[in-house]
């Protein structure tokens, strides 16, 4: 551990930057492969390593360097995994002033060029005063072209006393050419466990008293990054005098109070709306983000989907005893099906919540909503239910719920009616290099990459922000709306590239914009909803269901091409496959 003067306060997660790989923890599957290598001195040229923030791949780097230089307190050592922290060489890379250990951060812009020069100039001579000239680079994947191919003449080539430790968060932008000649290191998210323990052992060396409960949460809301766990560790104590409890922990990182949720998800699920409302308000009235309640909220779902899958996942350390008994209780009362619903409809509601005006208003609809959940028929006994139901005189034949009111038919007024068919005349103008983007004639083709693209926040302001004024494959030109965030079009624009494997042009018109997607699919659903509820097959599920709403509409020809795509052989019997319920 580095040690520091009383001088000033130094944060925790520097002050207990690990100095050697005993000190370093959740790692030992690098640390074995290091050590294996430099026993058998088979040092790579140039080593990679890459994971999340805050797992220990700067802090590795130089311990790195520092075994590479060490000589041992007697001067006499050779490389080593196991740096001495006294010589004259580990001293002045600790300090961070070794002549021949560049550090450089390719995230700052003054470090890209420095790097190429760095590079170009200095690699050809030798270390000045010690075995290995070593570069290490941080975040390298950010390194402009014309420095990465500085590094690759090098690695090529690679002079023997020239060392490269490379660290990045991001490793598929990395060239493949400089990862070939680099050994790997993936540094891994630290296991609760261990976390858990590496925070009360720098407790107790800050003499500082945290409660175990509110170690935990620090440890889950760290999700795997010390550095994190770190920075957290030290504004919980901060907060001075005694111990410092769960629910300090819990105010300082805006969670709600994991019993409460509980409590509010088993109203839901027990079908309780005005007790479900009553907690939520309850919760919102103590301070509580409706947003963060959702949030919760999903989370609570998904975790009792795994552990009804594997109950072994409910032996985590982060999760209070008490907790963790009403999870498997519940988890072995609710069937995946109300599990898998209830997670699609909070997630729908967290993305209404972040559109509507107030976040509130929306929260309590979306609660109102789920307390429906548990208690739907199954499809099955829908089906049954309506079999029994003698149909009324006069109705049309049997199939679907209305018709022609889903599927295309946003899609021919998303174009503003112009001539923009696929291969039609505009297509012709779009740029004919590169990937064909004739496979997306409409704006919703675009529109479904963004889907595809599983980048919920661009997709609504997509969906919310832009009024098309015209299309082409490869070319939209649109009108954005004042709500519109400043960087929407580049966004867009990166999102098409990396998703079509070409540059689209978009520009922003001032006029002629059309309707926003948003508004074409309320104005379509209000449409569709007042037509159906005239259907006579409606009019019988309401009166049996008279709570129920109109969740979703699709036209028979829309599930016939939807069973179509799926492409089986025969649409199966079992009624399970078509759920008029399923929101998704
Ligand atoms: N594996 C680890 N073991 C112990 N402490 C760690 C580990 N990883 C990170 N830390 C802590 O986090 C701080 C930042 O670590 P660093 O190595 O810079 O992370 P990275 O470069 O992966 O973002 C260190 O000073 C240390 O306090
Ligand atoms: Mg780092
Ligand atoms: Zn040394």
């Amino acid at each position: 551990m580095t040690e520091t003067p009383d001088t000033g306060y130094q944060v925790l997660a520097r002050k207990y930057r690990p100095a050697t790989f005993a000190d370093l923890i959740g790692q030992e599957a690098m640390v074995r492969t290091l050590k294996n290598a430099f026993d058998a001195d088979r040092i790579a040229q140039a080593f990679m390593l890459t994971g999340i923030r805050g797992t220990g791949k700067t802090t590795t780097a130089r311990i790195i360097a520092k075994g590479l230089n060490c000589i041992g307190a007697d001067g006499e050592g050779g490389p080593t995994t196991d740096p001495c922290g006294v010589c004259q060489n580990c001293v002045a890379i600790t300090e961070g002033r070794h002549v021949d250990v560049m550090e450089m951060d390719a995230a700052s812009n003054t470090g890209v060029q420095n790097i190429r020069d760095a590079i170009i100039e200095t690699v050809s001579y030798r270390a000045a005063q010690a075995r290995y000239k070593i570069f290490i680079i941080d975040e390298v994947h950010m390194l402009s072209t014309s420095a990465f191919n500085a590094l690759l003449k090098t690695l090529e080539e690679p002079p023997a006393h020239v060392k490269f430790l490379f660290a990045t968060t991001e490793i598929r932008k990395v060239p493949v050419t400089v990862l070939s000649r680099c050994q790997r290191f993936d540094l891994r998210r630290i296991e609760p466990e261990v976390m858990i323990a590496h925070l009360q052992r720098i407790a107790g060396l800050e003499s500082a008293e945290i409660a175990e409960d509110a170690v935990a949460l620090i440890t889950r809301a760290a999700e795997g990054s010390v550095r994190d766990a770190m920075s957290l560790l030290d504004q919980a104590i901060a907060h001075g005098a005694g111990e410092t409890t769960a629910d300090q922990v819990r105010a300082m990182l805006g969670l709600a109070d994991r019993g409460r949720v509980m409590d509010l998800f088993e109203a839901i699920m027990a079908g309780e709306a005005a007790t479900a409302l009553d907690e939520l308000s309850a919760q919102y009235a103590d301070g509580a983000d409706p947003v963060a309640v959702l949030r919760d909220l999903a989370e609570i779902t998904h975790w009792l989907s795994v552990i009804s899958i594997t109950p072994d996942a409910a032996e985590d350390p982060t999760i209070s005893p008490d907790e963790r008994t009403r999870g498997l209780v519940l988890a072995e009362k609710l069937p995946m099906r109300v599990l898998t619903r209830m997670w699609q409809m909070l997630l729908k509601a967290l993305e209404e919540v972040a559109m509507a005006p107030n976040a509130m208003m929306a929260a309590e609809m979306a609660v109102i909503r789920l307390t429906h959940v548990a208690d739907l028929p199954t499809p099955g006994d829908l089906v049954k239910k309506l079999a029994e139901t003698p149909r009324p005189a006069g109705g049309p034949p049997s199939g679907g719920v209305g018709g022609g009111v889903s599927g295309p038919a946003p899609q021919a007024r998303a174009t503003g009616g112009a001539p923009l068919g696929g291969g039609g005349p505009q297509a012709a103008l779009a740029p004919q290099t590169g990937p064909d983007l004739s496979v997306y004639p409409t704006f919703e083709s675009v529109v479904a990459l963004v889907e595809g693209a599983r980048d919920i926040k661009l997709l609504i302001e997509v969906k919310t922000c832009l009024r098309l004024v015209s299309y082409a494959p490869g070319r939209l030109e649109v009108e954005v709306t004042d709500t519109a965030p400043r960087d929407l079009i580049p966004r867009l624009g990166r999102m098409l590239h990396t998703a079509t494997g070409a540059r689209w042009g978009i520009s922003v018109a001032s006029s002629g914009g059309t309707t926003t997607i948003q508004e074409q699919e309320q104005a379509a659903q209000k449409e569709a909803e007042a037509e159906v509820t005239q259907h006579p097959l409606m009019q019988a599920v309401l009166s049996r269901f008279p709570k129920a709403r109109i969740a979703e509409i699709r036209s028979h020809a829309a599930l016939e091409q939807e069973a179509a795509a799926t492409a089986l052989e025969e649409i199966p019997e079992e009624a399970d496959d078509w759920d008029p319920f399923e929101d998704e």
